[in-house]
């Protein structure tokens, strides 16, 4: 399913991936694409069917059981929840406005989120160089509201760690806000913005934009992102490092307990897939590096 988005067209990757960060500060996890469907099994599926009134949300085909109920998101409970809880509630508290926030458990013990009226893209594709950039003031003002808080602990940031398009809503075709926070967790900035310059400006794709075109839109995000010196010097090593977080991730999907976040097959095509960019990004380290100088 290719979602219109105004003046961009759909050329990246037909998957999406997704972070790999840090769940549970030790755990990332990916995502894809397809379908509007789960595809976690029938015994999953059934124990989350949603009730009347509530609409399926499985664009994200990671979290089974995610539906909209008016203006409001439910969701399962995770490890996770309490944290999200409480960074939820720490940047409404410090202004960011670019997420959802939480309203507490429902009748049915799931996490209450607002809604964030939008469209979320199911896949990649290649985003104008003005979206690119409010992408990176977006994660820059998340890290910013973050910064050296108690939720930081010891390190700089409390990063997104999966802040890939599939998890940003658009208004009016501009980037305004992350959802999707189960992988939040402390960590240094340069792992958000590694991952969201290759999500959002980076494909190996054969109909992709030139490589010279993705340095420059790479180098768009640095500058949104007001990246100091020392490091624009480290992105690229960034980029490579998230890839093969991917794949690391995705290649601990096949031994996981089922059911699975998808089927043997999909889960190594994305394993294919990520090791793919990790080879384009590489090969094209210096156009990368000179465009960020
Ligand atoms: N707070 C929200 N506001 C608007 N849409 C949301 C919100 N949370 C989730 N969604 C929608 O639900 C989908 C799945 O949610 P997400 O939390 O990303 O689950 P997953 O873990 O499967 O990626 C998203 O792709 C998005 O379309
Ligand atoms: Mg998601």
């Amino acid at each position: 399913m290719m979602l219109s988005g105004g003046t961009v067209t759909a050329q990246l990757a037909t998957v999406n991936t997704s972070p790999h960060g840090q769940r549970g500060v030790a755990q990332a996890r990916g995502s894809l694409v397809a379908s509007p469907t789960w595809d976690h099994g029938a015994d999953l599926a059934a124990a989350v069917q949603p009730a009347e009134g509530e609409e399926p949300l499985s664009g994200g085909r990671i979290t089974c059981g995610v539906v909209r109920v008016g203006d409001t998101v439910r969701r399962p409970v995770t490890a996770r929840s309490a944290f999200v809880a409480e960074l939820l509630g720490h940047l409404e508290s410090h202004g960011f406005a670019g997420a959802p926030r939480y309203l507490g458990l429902d009748d049915r013990g799931r996490d209450t989120f607002s809604y964030v009226p939008g469209w979320v893209p199911a896949r990649f594709r290649t985003w104008s160089r003005s979206q690119v950039a409010a992408a990176g003031a977006l994660l820059r003002s998340l890290h910013e509201a973050t910064r050296d808080s108690r939720l930081a602990g010891a390190h700089p940031v409390v990063c997104h760690h999966d802040p890939g398009p599939n998890n940003v809503v658009f208004r009016d075709d501009r980037p305004v806000a992350f959802i999707d926070f189960d992988t939040a967790a402390p960590g240094h900035p340069l792992e958000d913005l590694g991952y969201l310059a290759w999500t959002w400006c980076v494909s190996s794709r054969p109909q992709a934009p030139p490589v010279q075109a993705q340095a420059a839109r790479v180098r768009i995000l640095a500058d949104a992102y007001e990246l100091d010196r020392p490091d624009r010097a480290a992105l690229v090593d960034a980029m490579l490092d998230r890839q093969m977080r991917n794949a690391g991730w995705w290649r601990r999907q096949l031994d996981a307990p089922r059911p699975r976040v998808a089927d043997g097959e999909l889960i190594l095509s994305r394993i294919a897939w990520s090791l793919r960019e990790h080879r384009h990004t590489a090969a094209h380290r210096l156009v990368f590096a000179t465009a960020l100088r």
